[in-house]
């Protein structure tokens, strides 16, 4: 395993970062579908409406189309608003890297580099809508190339973030990860943070809502 090291954003790691976060994302992209499958409507819809066509008109093959109908219309619905997400990034505070994290103090994006290659990032910003007596530092856009996953970077680079909020005087540090996103609760949570609540985001009426768990990290509740 090659050493790493993690450092500040710099100009020129401009388009590796965003290669970086659009790669990571969209290549979860698969992995994180089964599980979101399982969510009561999609697989109702999926098994039920086959089903009822097996049983009403006695055809094994329109059942068997249908259920192939379903199941790309409801991958092409998860694919289409996991690029949604992906764009508005790129769109938006990835877009001016300096500007969205790097022009006030509280904010932040950092590289881990490997043999002078970027291989991941994550950013954070003070959390738009602050909690009720609290100060909370929001890490985003954490992503780290398939090739060097499995070798505590992302362990690293979530706690440069976290050693950043306390030395910058927040409370806590918040995010946001998917239901489907085993791999990346289990992380948050082996370093502290908690779910304190989930919000959903609805897609069609033949698949289910997306749903997203909100995770917070209470530094007093760690002294
Ligand atoms: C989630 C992600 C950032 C993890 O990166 P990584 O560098 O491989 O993670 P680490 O090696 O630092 O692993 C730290 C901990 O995370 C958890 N973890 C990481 N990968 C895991 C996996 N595939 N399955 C289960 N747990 C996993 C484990 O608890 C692990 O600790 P352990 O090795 O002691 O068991 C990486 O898979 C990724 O970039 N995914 C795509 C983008 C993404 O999902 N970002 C998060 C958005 S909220």
């Amino acid at each position: 395993m090659a050493p790493s090291h993690i450092r500040r954003y710099q100009d020129q790691d401009w388009k590796a970062v965003r290669d970086i976060f659009s790669q990571g994302l969209l290549g979860n992209m698969s992995s994180e579908f089964w599980p979101f499958m399982k969510n009561t409507r999609s697989s109702l819809i999926l098994l039920g409406v086959p089903i009822l066509l097996v049983l009403g008109s006695g055809s094994l093959l329109l059942s068997l189309l249908s259920f192939f109908v379903i199941s790309t219309g409801q991958w092409l619905t998860f694919r289409k608003s996991a690029f949604q997400y992906v764009d508005r990034a790129l769109q938006t505070d990835l877009l001016d890297i300096q500007k969205s994290y790097l022009s006030t103090r509280d904010s932040n994006l950092w590289v881990a580099e490997s043999e002078h290659q970027l291989v991941g990032i994550v950013a954070a910003r003070p959390a738009e809508r602050p909690k009720r007596g609290g100060k909370y530092l929001e890490l985003l856009r954490l992503s780290v190339k398939r090739e060097h996953r499995g070798q505590g970077l992302a362990r690293t680079l979530v706690q440069t973030v976290l050693q950043f909020a306390r030395d910058h005087g927040y409370d806590g540090v918040i995010l946001e990860t998917s239901d489907s996103n085993h791999a990346a609760q289990r992380l948050y949570e082996s370093l502290g943070f908690h779910k304190s609540h989930e919000s959903w985001r609805y897609l069609t009426w033949w698949t289910n809502v997306l749903t997203n768990w909100h995770y917070q990290c209470d530094f007093s509740s760690q002294s």
